[in-house]
């Protein structure tokens, strides 16, 4: 009898398994810590420091991979999908619909943010249900209406490919103790190292705001900054924040705005409550990042906002009222045409590029 067993079991219960054949102890699961050269990423101008988790450190075989992943279909059921079909390089990695189209054409009733700099935020998804992009990673993965696939499968999928089988032996070791170097956590965290490279900024804002370059900015950019910020203007800031030294546009908090009320005036999707259970949850979603926002149109957790102008105008109108809207939504009504104007060539002057 193998010692693994004789450890667990009393004599009484041994004397009966006695006879029964020994199966081997279950193997360790593998790390899915790089075993690489953690490199740093390089940050545009506009960003703070970029957090990293200490158990995936990002290295260039990560990296690499995660890229190969993100755009494979492979992750999904019938090979049809891919991470980058919903968030797409051409599309400010979102996909230009509304709401998104996973697996046989089935839709979801979200529509699909940009990942651009989903690195810095405390939470993923308009109503923040995981708190790591490797935990997020997952997700899609095993989302009936998204990539519709198993995790275990998704990963045997993956493993019969020889060259990407390969790169996770780069990645993350070749001690496979008998087992298959792709797993699920591994998938996750290449994905997540190479989300954490998609960063934007050193946009026209950036060069003015940070870059001391007074001529980045139109006229009517550097205008819209002033009713975004004014408390008694366009008030965005107290929610897409500005910070002294970099800006992120978003608070990483919840807020409703009645945005998706349905004719009746009820809210369709309860957002952050169904995560938090907090009564003034209802309806409270992420404040998303304005970065790069002019590329990732229609806008808001439903996309039934179809232009910039539209989500200003639904800001002057004060959002829709319910009893669990924002104390910092109030109508704008006061903004004149060309105030308004100058929000949304502000807002048009927030699409950057990676670091050089
Ligand atoms: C069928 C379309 C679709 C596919 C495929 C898809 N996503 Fe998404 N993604 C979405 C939608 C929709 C959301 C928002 C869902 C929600 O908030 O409930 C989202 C949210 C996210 C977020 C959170 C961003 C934020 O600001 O909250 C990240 C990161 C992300 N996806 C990465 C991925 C990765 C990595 C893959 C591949 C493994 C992937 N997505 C596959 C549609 C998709
Ligand atoms: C109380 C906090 C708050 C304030 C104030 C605020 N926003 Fe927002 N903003 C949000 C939240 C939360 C969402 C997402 C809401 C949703 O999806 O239902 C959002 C969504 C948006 C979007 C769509 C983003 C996307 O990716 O779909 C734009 C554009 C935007 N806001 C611009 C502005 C402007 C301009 C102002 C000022 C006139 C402003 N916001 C004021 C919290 C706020």
């Amino acid at each position: 009898m193998c010692s693994y067993l004789r450890s667990k079991l009393t004599f009484f219960s041994a004397a009966i398994l006695f006879t029964t054949s020994c199966s081997a102890p279950p193997p360790k699961p593998l790390s899915a810590r790089p075993v690489g050269k953690p490199v740093s990423i390089p940050i545009p101008l506009g960003l703070p420091p970029l957090p990293v988790p200490a158990n995936n450190p990002p290295t260039a075989e990560t990296i690499a991979l995660g890229e190969k992943l993100f755009f494979s279909t492979s992750l999904s059921v019938d090979n049809t999908i891919a991470c980058a079909s919903c968030h797409d390089p051409g599309k400010g990695f979102s996909d230009g619909q509304p709401v998104s189209t996973g697996v046989g054409g089935k839709k979801g009733n979200r529509s699909a943010p940009t990942v651009l700099n989903a690195a810095y935020a405390q939470f993923q998804f308009w109503d923040g249900r995981v708190d790591s992009l490797e935990a997020q990673a997952k997700g899609p993965i095993a989302n009936p209406i998204e990539m519709a696939h198993t995790l275990e499968g998704a990963a045997k999928k993956v493993a019969l490919d020889d060259g990407l089988r390969k790169m996770f032996e780069a990645g993350f070791g070749t001690n496979l103790q008998g087992q298959s170097a792709v797993t699920i956590e591994r998938i996750a965290a290449a994905i997540a190292s190479f989300e954490r490279t998609l960063l934007r900024g050193n946009s026209p804002f950036d060069r003015y705001q940070y870059g001391g370059d007074q001529k980045a900015m139109s006229a009517a950019a550097m205008r819209g900054l002033a009713v975004f910020r004014d408390a008694k203007k366009g008030n965005c800031a107290v929610c897409h924040t500005i910070e002294e030294k970099f800006a992120l546009f978003t608070d990483d908090k919840f807020h409703n705005l009645g945005s998706g009320m349905n004719a009746a005036g009820e809210l369709t999707d309860m957002g952050r409550f169904a995560i938090s259970k907090r009564e003034g949850d209802q309806g409270a979603f992420r404040t998303p990042t304005l970065r790069n926002i002019a590329e990732t149109a229609p806008y808001m957790h439903d996309g039934s906002l179809k232009t910039l102008k539209e989500v200003v105008d639904f800001y002057v109108g004060g959002g829709n009222a319910n009893p669990h809207l924002d104390k910092e939504i109030k109508s704008l009504d006061h903004l004149t045409k060309q105030e308004r104007a100058d929000l949304v060539a502000f807002m048009e002057a927030l699409t950057g590029e990676p670091a050089k």
